[in-house]
């Protein structure tokens, strides 16, 4: 439950599926916000391995016994990234920025953010290096062809892409 006063961040994307990239930046985005919303974003136009249903069913998994379960909230949306920001009462959006690559499309997409809205402020993160080449596309590639992605994806991520590719290896 969001209180009077608390600072909302929202955490928009595909998440499709969460990795431990996303994990790294809610905990960041935490230690700077009182609530962060991960906001799945319903998008009919881009082909996804899971529904928007399974992906929210993942993420709140992942975070079931997380020490900062409380200030996190799971929840999907359509249409702009800065009306839902609105319909929170949201200060900031949160994005990880993982390299240079990143930057181009980010930078982009905060700017048009900003004309639409300048209330709410887009805030970088940068990824920990230890995640920095992971990204949703590249744990789907490597477990279709049955590689090991332990250690790159929560373990209730691994179980359903397990469902997915049942070449997949490990527990
Ligand atoms: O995980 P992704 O796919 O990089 O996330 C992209 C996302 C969801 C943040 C972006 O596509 C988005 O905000 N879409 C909502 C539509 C919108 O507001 N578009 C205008 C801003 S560019």
């Amino acid at each position: 439950m969001i209180e009077k006063g608390e600072r909302i961040a929202i955490y928009p994307g595909s998440f499709d599926p969460l990795t431990n990239g996303h994990v790294d930046i809610i905990e960041r985005g935490l230690k700077i916000f009182d609530k962060v919303i991960i906001a799945v974003l319903y998008n009919p136009s881009k082909k996804a391995l899971f529904s928007v249903e399974e992906r929210i069913d993942m993420i709140q998994k992942s975070f079931l016994t997380h020490s900062n379960q409380d200030s996190i909230m799971i929840d999907s949306f359509d249409g702009l990234l800065v009306d839902y920001a609105r319909m929170k009462n949201a200060a900031a959006i949160i994005r990880g920025m993982r390299a240079i690559s990143d930057f181009e499309n980010e930078f982009q997409m905060a700017l048009m953010n900003r004309r639409l809205n300048r209330d709410v402020q887009t805030i970088f993160l940068m990824t920990g290096l230890r995640w920095i080449f992971i990204s949703s596309s590249i744990i789907k590639e490597v477990a279709r062809f049955g590689g090991d992605i332990s250690g790159m994806a929560p373990h209730p991520v691994k179980c359903k892409m397990k469902e997915k590719f049942p070449l997949l290896m490990g527990k």
